[in-house]
């Protein structure tokens, strides 16, 4: 353990080393003058936490203010963490486990509900009260196989990038959230994911309207193959966000991306594991899940308020007991009812980890399999059942946003 480290929050002179060593920890070059022109906009004063050792910066970590739809649709203040990393030579010495202490009381004490990030290895963040309660698939579509059952019923356009970038995000703002998992994103967000990619990858912007006006879009970018003998190679269309306020402009916006023409492939990560590709069209085979991964990794700050923001199906009451190292005022007994959810002095029916009660909290997962796998000890009678009634998902919850 390194005895002298200085975990601070890092200001504007700090902010390009951070940027490099972070990336240096994904074993990629420091920013170059040019890319640094864009991502210092996305460093903000009091978001940034640096850790110093023997007067170096020898870790960092960053969150961005967010906000979480939880189940019933109540949004909650969020911070997204991420750019986590320690210097290569500094690792395994407790300079994460220190940074995530620090970083867990500043966004609690700021008022944030919960915290949400994307894993680079999965074994990192549950010792420090992170649960996976989302996850998404990646799909390859065989477009030359297969035809999509339903016409466009409204009509898709392409709008150049320079207007699709500010039109596209107030559609996601104003029209596409609203399943439990997805969440607010932030101007950084857009300039890193989007901005960034524009020029580069040629991206591609298609956006659905109705009756109603606009309500969907879809972001993607053509990678020409080769019809090159004994070298073909299919071309191939990502789809990198795609999202929709009705079934109508989901099934619109497939049917457009399904019909560009001299595309051999359809690619699409990151998508909900509920989306019903297979069922638009004529054969089902031609499109394959391809990855299933872990997505959000969620860790309640304010167990109280979380447990308070979010809806709960019938069923009869439970107590459920739960223990954070990090946040003890986190620890102690809440009761859940069909009503809602409080603190009480009650028995618990069973004690979780606060990353157990996390990875149940949007639904994703019930309290019974992670009994079943022995992440906590299951309650004599029906406890287990009853807290699964009433924590149950009306949709698989979902994000949506990488980053
Ligand atoms: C992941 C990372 C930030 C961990 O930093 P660190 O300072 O080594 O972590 P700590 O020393 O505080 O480790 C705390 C505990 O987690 C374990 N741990 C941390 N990272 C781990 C990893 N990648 N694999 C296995 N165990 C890991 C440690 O062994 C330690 O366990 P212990 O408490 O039982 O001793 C660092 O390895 C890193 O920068 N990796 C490359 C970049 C990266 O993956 N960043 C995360 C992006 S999401």
């Amino acid at each position: 353990m390194v005895t002298d480290l200085d975990i601070r929050v890092l200001d504007d002179a700090h902010f390009r080393a951070a940027s490099a060593l972070f990336r240096g920890t994904l074993h990629y070059a420091p920013p170059t003058d040019e890319a640094w022109e864009t991502v210092r906009t996305t460093y903000h004063a009091g978001q940034a936490l640096g850790a110093f050792a023997e007067g170096e910066l020898v870790g960092t970590v960053q969150a961005f203010p967010s906000a979480l739809t939880v189940p019933g649709g109540a949004v909650v203040r969020m911070s997204a963490v991420s750019r986590v990393g320690v210097r290569a030579d500094w690792t395994r010495r407790g300079v994460l486990t220190a940074m995530q202490r620090a970083q867990l009381r500043a966004m609690r004490d700021a008022g944030d509900v919960a915290a949400t990030l994307r894993a680079s290895e999965s074994v990192i963040y549950g010792r420090f009260g992170y649960g996976v309660a989302t996850r998404y698939r990646e799909i390859r579509v065989k477009r030359v196989e297969t035809r999509v059952r339903v016409p466009i019923a409204g009509r898709v356009r392409l709008v150049d990038g320079e207007t699709a970038l500010p039109l596209c995000r107030g559609l996601f703002d104003r029209l596409t959230p609203g399943r439990a998992g997805s969440i607010a994103r932030w101007t950084g967000w857009w300039t890193s994911n989007v901005q960034r990619a524009l020029k580069e990858d040629n991206l591609k912007f298609a956006v659905a309207s109705g009756p109603d006006g606009d309500d969907g879009y879809a972001i993607y970018k053509v990678t020409p193959g080769s019809w090159e003998t004994g070298n073909e190679k299919p071309t191939v269309l990502a789809v990198q966000d795609l999202w929709a306020a009705t079934p109508r402009a989901w099934a619109d916006l497939w049917a457009f991306l399904l019909g560009v023409d001299l595309v051999g492939e359809v690619l699409a990560e990151g998508r909900p594991l509920d989306e019903p590709v297979e069922w638009l069209v004529t054969d089902r085979r031609a499109v394959r899940t391809v990855d299933e991964s872990d997505e959000t990794w969620l860790r309640l700050l304010d167990v109280e308020a979380a447990l308070a923001a979010r809806t709960y199906r019938a069923g009869e009451p439970v107590v459920i007991g739960v223990r954070d190292r990090f946040l003890p005022e986190n620890d102690g007994a809440y009761r859940i009812t069909a009503q809602g959810a409080s603190r009480t002095s009650d028995e618990p029916d069973f004690v979780v980890d606060v990353d157990v009660l996390a990875a149940a909290y949007l639904g994703d997962v019930t309290f019974g399999a992670l009994a079943m796998t022995g992440r906590f000890e299951e309650a004599s009678g029906d406890a287990v059942a009853r807290a699964d009634a009433l924590f149950a998902a009306a949709q698989t919850p979902w994000c949506g946003t990488f980053f």
